[in-house]
């Protein structure tokens, strides 16, 4: 029966009632419904609104309810509207007359704003618990290739050796601050709009700042018409997730360019790789670039939602129902991306020697040589030009850095001696980095220090 029935002549018709009904998505939030109601008759058993053995008999209901949806006793259909609909409705075939009071002084517009705070916040949770277990995965490659040297990229073109402990850090700088949004997604979440009603606020005596504490939030929407109009904070989390989503793409895309044969950088453990059904030599990146695809779906639930939003009058309008299938995509998504992320990390062997020979002398070398000349007192610019035309007469010789004579060097700079051929390796490249936070196994060592201090499980 729906909660407004009296007010009409005819039941709504069954299409209608059909495309109305939420509770195949907002039943995932029974458990969150359920624990603001308690919250509620409590406050309201404080205030004498309702009596102790009323308020008594809808908590021990309300208890039996939740054990019989978490154990699929009660099955969900669409006939029931939405998840408040349905426990009100057991509530009273629970407890008949006493189970009718458990709505006083509120609306389901309050309560749905609350069931979907209360989810946020469990789910900010796990997405945080997520992140930082990608990030300690991140840390444990990272140790163990802190001696390991990669080219690093600008355009994708060869720029500088790295080492490839640091390549790894710049991921989980990233996803700390993903962390960072979570939390201060999280501070705005946990505030209770409970005890705004419908958006007016209501006559009766109640004390939300009692039913805030039970739900240990930290404090109230104090503008009950904001209270039920505001989705701001489900669009910063969704936002959050379409961060992290997009670093998690970035990373896959690595992972994909790395594993492929021109790269031969990396090779995913045979129980995350995939075949073809045509061509038996293949072995594929599929779970790379389903996390690099997934991304999709968690920009569209950003766009799905600040759509919604746009323009809607104040305060509640039922288009903000569709607010959750949003919520539960981006987050869904991003929990499971986040989770074989790390999977994918764990179960990847990054080959060691690979570059390393092929570095030495090569022309991703050059801004040493234009260091070196800087350190001769030769102005940046100028230095800039003269290993610039080494680089043109290399490639016109099809030479590398360290396969050119010292007389060859000196025709270009009189300053250049016999030095310099010990500055073109990879390893006295990034050996000779002295900036913080550069590439240099000292400032990678410290980095190091910082994240195994900071991820250390608590
Ligand atoms: N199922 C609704 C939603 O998720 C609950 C709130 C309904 N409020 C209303 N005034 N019809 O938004």
């Amino acid at each position: 029966m729906a909660l407004w029935d009296s007010r009409f002549k005819k039941p709504l018709a069954d299409i209608a009632l059909k495309f109305s009904s939420s509770i195949h998505i907002d039943g995932k939030f029974y458990d969150e419904d359920i624990t603001g109601s308690e919250a509620h008759v409590k406050m309201l058993m404080k205030q004498k609104i309702i009596s102790v053995k009323d308020g008594n008999a809808i908590l021990k209901a309300l208890k039996e309810i939740r054990k019989e949806i978490s154990s699929g006793k009660i099955r969900f259909n669409w006939r029931d509207e939405d998840i408040h609909t349905l426990i009100e409705d057991l509530l009273v075939k629970k407890v008949g007359g006493r189970g009718k009071r458990l709505h006083t002084a509120r609306s389901r517009n309050d309560q749905v704003a609350l069931d979907e705070r209360l989810y946020m916040r469990k789910e900010i949770n796990a997405l945080v618990k997520l992140t930082r277990t990608l990030q300690r995965t991140l840390l444990q490659k990272a140790e163990k290739h802190k001696e390991t040297i990669i080219p690093g990229y600008t355009h994708l073109q060869r720029a500088q050796p790295l080492l490839f402990a640091h390549h790894l850090l710049a991921y989980v700088s990233m996803l700390d601050r993903d962390v960072e949004r979570l939390h201060d997604c999280l501070g705005r979440a946990n505030r209770a709009p409970l005890g705004a009603a419908a958006l007016a606020g209501t006559t009766l005596q109640i004390d939300r700042l009692y039913s805030a504490k039970l739900l240990k939030m930290n404090g109230i929407i104090e503008n009950s018409l904001d209270a039920v109009s505001d989705r701001d904070v489900m669009i910063e989390l969704i936002n959050a997730c379409a961060i992290i989503m997009m670093h998690l793409s970035r990373l896959s895309e690595e992972l994909v360019l790395w594993s492929s044969q021109e790269f031969s950088f990396a090779q995913f453990d045979d129980s995350f790789s995939t075949g073809s059904s045509l061509m038996p030599q293949k072995k594929n990146p599929d779970i790379a670039e389903l996390i690099r695809g997934k991304v999709g779906r968690v920009y569209g639930s950003l766009f799905g939602l600040l759509t919604i939003m746009k323009a809607l009058p104040l305060s509640y309008n039922r288009d903000m129902q569709e607010d959750k299938v949003h919520l539960l995509e981006a987050v869904d998504t991003t929990k499971e991306c986040l989770l074989l992320g790390s999977a994918l990390i764990k179960n990847t062997n990054f080959k060691k020697d690979r570059f390393e020979k092929e570095l030495d002398g090569d022309l991703l070398l050059s801004t040493d040589l234009v260091d070196y000349l800087v350190r001769k007192n030769i102005p940046f610019r100028e230095a800039h030009n003269i290993v610039g035309a080494i680089v043109a007469f290399c490639v016109d010789n099809k030479k590398k850095l360290n396969e050119i004579s010292l007389e060859v060097y000196k025709k270009f700079s009189t300053e250049f001696e016999e030095d310099i051929f010990r500055l073109l390796t990879s390893c006295a490249s990034v050996n000779n980095k002295r900036s913080g936070g550069s590439t240099s196994p000292a400032e990678v060592q410290k980095q190091l220090n910082f994240w195994q201090k900071k991820l250390k499980k608590s």
